[in-house]
C-alpha cells in the first residue's frame, strides 16, 4: 500500500526505508525492498511491521543507488513473507512493487505458467513481474509499456531489472504515485510524507504516465510521447501530509469514498456482471440453507441491516440480522443448515468473532464481508468478500460502511441471479446504477461547505433526533451513531412513525431533527411526521433525493442528494450525515480521529 523508490547518487536503502516509515500509516502487514547491488538484483522482505525488515537489513545491508521498496496492505493472499513485495520474476530478472489490484491477474497467470514462468506467491502482483520479464528483450521501458497495456485494474508500479541496472521505471493507473526531485536523486512514492525529509519539489503523475529514471534524471512518457510536467512545491507539514492536506483522517476517508467504491466494484464485477469466483455459494447451496443470519457491531451492523433488506428481496424469504453481542447468547435456531453472514471492517471484533466461532462449532457456513485480509474473521470464515476500502484509520467508520453496503448489494445480486429472482438484464441494470455511485458521491462532496451553517446549529444543541422510515430509518441510525461517536452530542435515531408513541414528548422549541426521505412509498408519511414535530417547535433538517413532493415547504434546511433507487439510497444518504458529524466534531474542538472512550477495533466481548 505504500511504494518508495529511489534512483540517484546516494545510497538508496536508507532513503527508501525512511520513506516507508512515513507511509506505515497507509497500512502494513509486511514490507520489502529490492536494489541493484553491485550489478545484481537483491531482495529482502519480512512479514509484520517495518522493524522486522529493518532488522534484516541491519544484519545484511543492501548497497546501491537504485532501489524500490513497499509496505503491503494485502488484497490478494494472506500477509506473509512470501506474499510481501517486491515480487521477482521466476527468471530473476525483474522486481516489482505494486499498490492496487490487478483485475485480470488469473488469466495472465495461467498463460504465463504455460509459457514456463513459475509462481510462488498468492498475490496478483507477481504476474506483473513475470509479464514484464516475458516481454524483456532489450530495454526495460518497452517491456513495462507492453506489459501495462495488458493489465486491467488499478496499479502504481516501480520496476527494476538486472538487465538494465541503471534504470528505474515507475508508472501508474488509478493508484497514487508522485515523483520527488531531490538534489541527490529522484524519488517515486505513493504519498508526500515519504519524500519530505529529502525534498519538497514534487511532480504529480497522471494515469498512464510512465517515468524512466536513470542516474538521477527522469523522462516522463504518456502513451509513448515525452511530456513535460510542472514541478510543484509542497507547503504541507509532515503532519498534514499523511492526511493528504485534510485536517483529519476522517475527512480524508470521507473523500476517498468514490475511489473505495470503484475499487470495491473492480474486483466483484466482471464485464458488467457480478462475479465472486469461488467466494460465493452455488445455487444448490443457497437453496439448501434453512435460514440466513447476519451479525455485526456498530457501523457494520447498520450496513448489515440494509443488506438484510436487500437480501430478503433477492431471496424472497425472511432473514435475521442481529447485533453480535446480543445474538451470541440468543441464537437457538442457528444450526448446521444455516448460513451466517458476518460484516466487520477490522475482521477482529470480539463480539462478531464469538458468534462466528459458535456458528462454526454448530456446523453452519460462514460468509464474511471484511476490509482486512488476513484478519481472524477472514481466516476463520468459509467464504470471504473483501470490501477493498483500503486502510481506514479514523475510528469513526466511513468508507468501510459504504463499501460494506456495496459488497452486500452485489452479494444480493449474486444470490438473486442464482435463485432466478433477478434475470441477467436486471443484474446488469443494477450494476450500472451502482457503477454510477462514485460520481454521485463526488457531486455531494463538491458542496461540503454548504453544510457549515447546519453543523453550527447542531453543535449548539445538547440533543438531536434522527428520523426515517423503512430503509431511511437504517440510514438515520448510522447518521446518529456518527454524530454520537465524534461530537458526544446525544443523538437519538427513531423510526419516524414510532416517534408519536412516546418520544415525541421530548420535542421542544428549537430541537434539531434530521429526517432522511428517500423511500418513494413513504415520502408522504414522512412529511406528515415532520409536520407533527414542526408543530411542536422542532427545527427540521431534511436529507432527500425526492424532488416531486413538497418537502421544501416543511423543511427548515434541505440537503439534496442525487436520485437513486430506494434500496441503494443509504450509500448516498450517509454522506451528508458523515460530513455533518465531522463538522460538528471540529466545531466542538474534539479529537475527531480518536474520539474518547472508543477504539477502532474492539477485541473484547
Ligand atoms: C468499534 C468501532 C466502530 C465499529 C465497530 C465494529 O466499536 O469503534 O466504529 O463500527 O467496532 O467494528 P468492525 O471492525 O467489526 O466493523
Ligand atoms: N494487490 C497487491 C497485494 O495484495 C498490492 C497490495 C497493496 O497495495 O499493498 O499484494
Amino acid at each position: 500500500c505504500g511504494i518508495v523508490a529511489f534512483n540517484g547518487k546516494e545510497n538508496a536503502e536508507e532513503r527508501i526505508l525512511q520513506g516507508l516509515e512515513k507511509l506505515e500509516y497507509r497500512g502494513y502487514d509486511s514490507a520489502g525492498i529490492a536494489m541493484i547491488d553491485h550489478g545484481l538484483l537483491k531482495v529482502t522482505k519480512a512479514a509484520g511491521r517495518l522493524d522486522a525488515l529493518e532488522e534484516k537489513l541491519r544484519a545484511h545491508p543492501l548497497v546501491g543507488h537504485n532501489g524500490i521498496g513497499h509496505t503491503r496492505w494485502a488484497t490478494h493472499g494472506v500477509p506473509s513473507e512470501m506474499n510481501a513485495h517486491p515480487h521477482v520474476s521466476s527468471d530473476h530478472k525483474v522486481a516489482v512493487v505494486h499498490n492496487g489490484i490487478i483485475e485480470n491477474f488469473q488469466a495472465i497467470k495461467n498463460r504465463l505458467m504455460e509459457e514456463g514462468f513459475t509462481f510462488y506467491s498468492e498475490t496478483d502482483t507477481e504476474v506483473v513481474a513475470n509479464l514484464i520479464a516475458s516481454k524483456l528483450h532489450g530495454d526495460l521501458k518497452s517491456a513495462v509499456e507492453e506489459a501495462t497495456k495488458e493489465l486491467r485494474g488499478t496499479f502504481s508500479l516501480a520496476v527494476l531489472s538486472s538487465d538494465d541496472p541503471e534504470t528505474l521505471i515507475v508508472t501508474r493507473r488509478e493508484s497514487p504515485l508522485i515523483l520527488g526531485i531531490a538534489d541527490d536523486g529522484i524519488f517515486a512514492a505513493s504519498d508526500i510524507p515519504a519524500l519530505l525529509a529529502y525534498t519538497r519539489d514534487v511532480i504529480y503523475l497522471d494515469n498512464d504516465d510512465l517515468v524512466v529514471i536513470e542516474k538521477g534524471n527522469y523522462t516522463i512518457y504518456n502513451h509513448g510521447e515525452v511530456i513535460d510536467k510542472e514541478v510543484k512545491t509542497v507547503e504541507w507539514s509532515m503532519e498534514s501530509a499523511g492526511k493528504e492536506g485534510f485536517d483529519h483522517y476522517m475527512m480524508k476517508e470521507i473523500f476517498e469514498q468514490p475511489k473505495a467504491i470503484r475499487d470495491c466494484l473492480l474486483r466483484k464485477v466482471d464485464e458488467g456482471f457480478v462475479s465472486f469466483g469461488d467466494q460465493s455459494f452455488t445455487k444448490d447451496e443457497i437453496e439448501n440453507f434453512d435460514h440466513i443470519y447476519m451479525t455485526a457491531c456498530g457501523t457494520a451492523f447498520h450496513a448489515s441491516q440494509v443488506g438484510k433488506r436487500a437480501l430478503e428481496d433477492a431471496m424472497q424469504k425472511e432473514i435475521t440480522a442481529e447485533i453480535a453481542s446480543e445474538f451470541r447468547y440468543n441464537m437457538p435456531f442457528l444450526n448446521e443448515n444455516s448460513l451466517l453472514i458476518v460484516v466487520s471492517q477490522s475482521g477482529e471484533t470480539g463480539d462478531t468473532l464469538a458468534v462466528l466461532r459458535e456458528a462454526k462449532q454448530r456446523g453452519a457456513k460462514v460468509l464474511a464481508i471484511t476490509n482486512v485480509l488476513g484478519s481472524s474473521i477472514d481466516r476463520e470464515s468459509d467464504k470471504v468478500i473483501y470490501c477493498d476500502a483500503g486502510p481506514e484509520i479514523s475510528v469513526a467508520s466511513t468508507k468501510a460502511y459504504s463499501t460494506q453496503l456495496l459488497s452486500l448489494y452485489l452479494l444480493t445480486l449474486d444470490f438473486g441471479y442464482k435463485l432466478g429472482t433477478y434475470d441477467e438484464e436486471a443484474v446488469k441494470v443494477a450494476i450500472e446504477e451502482l457503477s454510477g455511485v462514485p460520481e454521485k458521491i463526488e457531486s455531494i462532496l463538491d458542496h461540503v461547505d454548504d453544510l457549515d451553517p447546519i453543523a453550527k446549529r447542531l453543535a449548539s444543541h445538547p440533543a438531536i433526533f434522527y428520523l426515517g422510515r423503512g430503509i431511511d430509518y437504517l440510514s438515520a441510525k448510522e447518521g446518529a451513531l456518527k454524530l454520537k461517536e465524534i461530537s458526544y452530542i446525544h443523538a437519538q435515531s427513531m423510526a419516524a412513525g414510532e416517534l408519536k408513541h412516546g418520544s415525541i414528548a421530548l420535542v421542544e422549541e428549537g430541537l434539531p431533527i434530521v429526517t432522511i426521505i428517500t423511500q418513494s412509498l413513504l415520502v408522504e408519511k414522512s412529511i406528515s411526521n415532520i409536520k407533527e414535530v414542526k408543530a411542536r417547535g422542532a427545527y427540521n433538517i431534511v436529507i432527500t433525493d425526492d424532488v416531486s413532493a413538497h418537502i421544501d415547504e416543511v423543511a427548515d434546511d434541505l440537503i439534496r442528494i442525487p436520485a437513486i433507487s430506494d434500496l441503494y439510497a443509504p450509500i448516498l444518504a450517509v454522506l451528508p450525515q458523515q460530513i455533518l458529524a465531522y463538522k460538528v466534531s471540529v466545531l466542538l474542538g474534539n479529537d475527531v480521529d480518536k474520539p474518547r472512550n472508543l477504539a477502532k477495533s474492539v477485541t473484547v466481548e
